[in-house]
């Protein structure tokens, strides 16, 4: 049996803002059904979570942590989701605020809690084997652990640490000033977090983790080079012997078109009349005919490395076509001026619904035929997962975990989505094409596609024995 401590700044379904929660919500569970481990996962306690969750959680403990020359409260609570012992680590003065991140003060609320999971480990008389810490606001904890207490309490000795990188585009980065006054590292630290003339957690994380992995095999490679690294590759390359990627999976049962109650109706591979009803119901809700044809979806964060440059360059192209065209999201205003201005020009093929919300999210899945995912770069990937599961075919820049999960259907053997190799919006739209014109011209062979793409097996169980199989090297 292994000890295993996730240290992770959010977990569904406590608290996310995108995948990483996804992530942390479920792969520590795959982790504990498969071998009987001892999974347990660190986070703070957010006054975003919600009640329900909050009443049940129980109070463990509390300790005064150090943190330079502060010395500041942290409460320990716990609660066992699916087999997961979970513990929140409360300070209100740093966890009451609207957001999860983006705050002036992130380094100093993330260094608090990174020390306050190395330091709270007696109190709970438990030292893992493995340190696994997520991103770089978990990134101080590989760091302090490497630099301060294996080397000067014998109980973190033999704690071995893996750190895993989400999305190389966050790195961490700070003025020197507050390496003393805000993480408390010393003057010898410097050089093992310094980067570009600047402290870079995620390059100290590298550094100092046994392993580094991230979230598939193409990003591993991909983020060697220059194109890819956000100017990390000459740290990845020196360390790329600690490196390897590993596939996301998704939770299947919180993700299953059979059971979900948030869908207008529930649907499987085997009976797809589901579906339709779900697609006439998403239609009537947001106003648009209620005719069959072919319904696009754009599910995303409006950020740059997603692929909507793409999407605003084609948009009006893909609306020439006899399509009802669905994007949900919210993020850099200039992409959401747009997506609006789009859906008032095609008033009955096209919305745009400027809000994120999960349930939303599951309607528009399950609803459409088509799933448009172009992403520039993509170091996983979780909603051309999610939307195979609910008959939606992605339609995918070939980049990434994107290239790891989804091949094209012209491919040997057949493949399960609609790719395009050159990041541009000719091919994208050739690909969005390719898959309309499939749907409108042999509609049985595209319920046979989107059955297949029902079945492929995106849960954590290959991936979890990868993650055991790193574990195990160390
Ligand atoms: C980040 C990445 C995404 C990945 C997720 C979970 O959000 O951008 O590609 O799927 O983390 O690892």
């Amino acid at each position: 049996m292994k000890k295993i401590l996730y240290v992770a700044g959010e977990a569904l379904p406590f608290a996310s803002s995108g995948g990483l929660g996804d992530v942390i919500g479920s792969l520590p569970q795959a982790l504990a059904s498969e071998e009987g481990n001892d999974i347990r996962v660190m986070m703070p306690l957010y006054s975003k979570i919600e009640s329900k969750y909050r009443k049940k959680f129980e109070f463990v403990c509390e300790k005064y942590i150090n943190l330079s020359w502060r010395r500041q409260y942290c409460g320990v609570y716990k609660y066992n989701h699916k087999g997961v012992t979970f513990y929140y680590l409360d300070n209100e003065y740093y966890f009451k605020r609207d957001k999860l991140y983006g705050e002036y003060d992130d380094a100093e609320r993330f260094a608090f809690f990174c020390r306050a999971c190395l330091e709270i480990l007696p109190e709970l008389d438990f030292f893992p084997d493995i340190l696994h810490a997520h991103d770089w606001h978990a990134a101080l904890s590989v760091i302090y652990l490497k630099r301060c207490y294996a080397v000067l309490d014998e109980r973190y000795k033999d704690i071995k640490s893996v750190f895993t990188i989400h999305n190389i585009q966050y790195q961490g980065q700070y003025d020197f000033s507050i390496l003393g006054d805000v993480f408390g590292l010393m003057d010898s630290d410097r050089e093992i977090v310094e980067y570009g003339n600047c402290i870079n957690l995620l390059k100290g994380a590298i550094v100092c983790a046994d392993k580094v992995s991230t979230v598939s095999p193409t990003y591993a490679k991909e983020i060697l080079s220059p194109k890819f690294s956000h100017g990390l590759d000459n740290v990845l390359n020196m360390f790329s012997y600690k490196l390897s990627g590993i596939l996301n999976g998704i939770d299947r049962d919180y993700y299953n078109p059979s059971k979900d109650k948030e869908i207008f109706a529930n649907f499987s591979s085997r009976n797809m009349s589901g579906k339709e009803v779900c697609k006439s119901e998403l239609q009537k809700m947001l106003g648009l005919p209620q005719r069959d044809v072919p319904m696009i979806a754009v599910i995303s964060r409006r950020v740059s490395h997603n692929g909507l440059d793409l999407v605003m360059l084609a948009g009006d192209d893909i609306l020439k076509d006899d399509v009802q065209l669905v994007v949900l999201g919210q993020g850099d205003n200039s992409y959401e001026q747009y997506f609006v201005k789009l859906a008032e020009r095609y008033p009955d093929k096209c919305r745009a619904l400027i809000t994120y919300n999960r349930d939303l999210s599951k309607q528009i899945y399950s609803a459409a035929d088509v799933f448009l995912m172009p992403s520039k770069s993509e170091p996983c990937g979780l909603a051309q997962m999610i939307s195979s599961r609910y008959g939606a075919v992605p339609v995918i820049h070939e980049t990434g975990g994107l290239y790891d999960s989804i091949k094209d259907i012209g491919c040997e053997g057949g493949g399960n989505g609609f790719t395009f190799a050159a990041y541009s919006a000719y091919d994208m739209l050739n690909s969005v094409k390719r898959a309309c014109a499939f749907y409108n011209s042999d509609r049985e062979g595209y319920r046979k596609l989107q059955k297949k793409v029902m079945l492929v097996d995106f849960s954590w169980k290959q991936s979890a024995k990868s993650y055991i199989d790193l574990y195990n090297q160390l």
